[in-house]
């Protein structure tokens, strides 16, 4: 099945080759040719370039992008997609002035879904979640990762992460898993945080393991939930078991996880609201992709991850949406491309790189996503007509997709 898509405005994000990881300067280009092609075979960039060069091709199907554009679907690598019901009235709460903190120090917070999602059923589970990946497939997103860590009971975590793998199954999107027991400490481990991590290191993990439920492991590593030494044995127990680690660190507090994570070959290092000198060293020459989660400081009214400083110390930057129930009800990649450039002064080019490119390197599948390069999946955004790239972020809160397409199959 060959499809080619014609006189597109501009094919953004165009790479020769797949890179890794763009950091620093490098997070200023964004490749692009204007005026022109893209031929689609079955799941895959077959090829592409500009009109004057097109080629006689035999097509089962064609579209005409005039004044479109056409880009890489967007990469969510940090999610909490799968939860019960909600948590509106915390959002009340908030509004009427009590903080996060104070909220989950009454009850409330991640044991509040968690106690929601032990009382839900498989299939309710998954068809609550099936609404959300519905959602944020047409807002552009085309690979997506998702945490457990509403559960907090071996049999609640894995009842999350078989509707994951569910969804894997029956979704055309790229989708990995991670398992983040050590989400909250469980009411009846209140004054036993170790045993907790125990039961998570020695009896979850290895069960997750054994079922091939989870490609990497997570921890919220923050005061008043999960300590740096906590989170090292998460990470330990998740690298033996062949799962790398992606964290929840810097929120509110910086208490030395990113460190912790480097040092222990975490493929990213989440959240990042609050960070010092030390932090930004510690990544600087690392593996360890760092990833800003705006729209939770939106929603939160947090700090922003200061993104100038640390692009302009040359390390790279991830943005992902953080989806979930409590710091963060929207999967809206659009959202985030505008608030990084909007509230980080990220330019509309270093946001979409790391929307796309960066995204794909903090999920680990930078060989198949996150750019238009041959070989890769014919995951892709067509623009409505719009004037350039930046205009995306700049006009935000508009939906200027026209169309989706995952493994080169077009969604509308
Ligand atoms: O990434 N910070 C930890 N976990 C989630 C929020 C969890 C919740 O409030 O339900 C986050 O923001
Ligand atoms: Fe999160």
């Amino acid at each position: 099945m060959k499809t080619l898509i014609t006189n597109i405005k501009e094919l953004v994000q165009v790479r020769e080759h797949t890179i890794s990881k763009l950091q620093g300067i490098e997070m200023k280009e964004l490749p692009s040719i204007k005026n022109a092609w893209l031929l689609i075979e079955n799941e895959c960039i077959a090829d592409f370039g500009s009109m004057d060069s097109l080629p006689t091709l035999e097509v089962d199907s064609k579209i005409d992008a005039t004044g479109k554009m056409i880009l890489p679907s967007w990469v969510d690598s940090h999610t909490h997609l799968v939860y019960a019901g909600n948590r509106e009235q915390e959002f009340v709460d908030r509004i009427n002035g009590l903080t996060y903190e104070e909220i989950a120090n009454k009850g409330g917070g991640i044991v509040n879904s968690a106690q929601k999602l032990q009382q839900t059923e498989e299939d309710s589970l998954y068809e609550q979640t099936v609404k959300r990946l519905k959602e944020v497939i047409q807002l552009g997103t085309g690979a997506i990762e998702i945490k457990s860590g509403y559960g907090l009971t071996l049999e609640a975590e894995l009842k999350m992460l078989r509707v994951i793998k569910r969804l894997k199954e029956e979704f055309p999107i790229t989708i990995k898993a991670t398992f983040l027991g050590a989400h909250a400490l469980p009411k009846e481990y209140k004054d036993n945080r170790e045993a907790y991590i125990d039961e998570i290191v020695n009896v979850m993990i290895p069960k997750i393991a054994e079922e091939q439920l989870a490609d990497y492991v997570d921890a919220f590593c923050e005061k008043g939930y999960f300590t740096v030494e906590d989170t090292i044995r998460v990470m330990e127990a998740g690298k033996k078991y062949g799962m790398p680690a992606k964290i929840h660190v810097n929120q509110f507090n910086a208490i030395g996880g990113i460190k912790a994570g480097v040092e222990n070959s975490a493929l990213s290092v989440d959240h990042l609201e609050v960070m010092n000198t030390e932090d930004i060293e510690a990544l600087k020459g690392s593996e360890t992709m760092p990833v800003a989660l705006p729209s939770c400081s939106l929603f939160l009214s947090i700090p922003y991850t200061p993104a100038r400083e640390m692009i302009d110390a040359g390390l790279p930057l991830a943005l992902a949406t953080d989806y979930n129930p409590g710091s963060t009800p929207s999967g809206n990649m659009n959202l985030v491309v505008s608030l990084a450039c909007i509230k980080m002064r990220m330019t509309p080019e270093e946001a979409i790189n790391a929307a796309t490119v960066n995204a794909a390197y903090a999920m680990g599948i930078s060989e198949t996503h996150g750019s238009i390069t041959k070989g890769k999946k014919a995951n892709l955004i067509l623009t409505k007509e719009i004037p350039s790239y930046g205009f995306l972020p700049y006009s935000f809160g508009s939906n200027h997709i026209e169309n989706v397409f995952l493994e080169g199959q077009p969604l509308n």
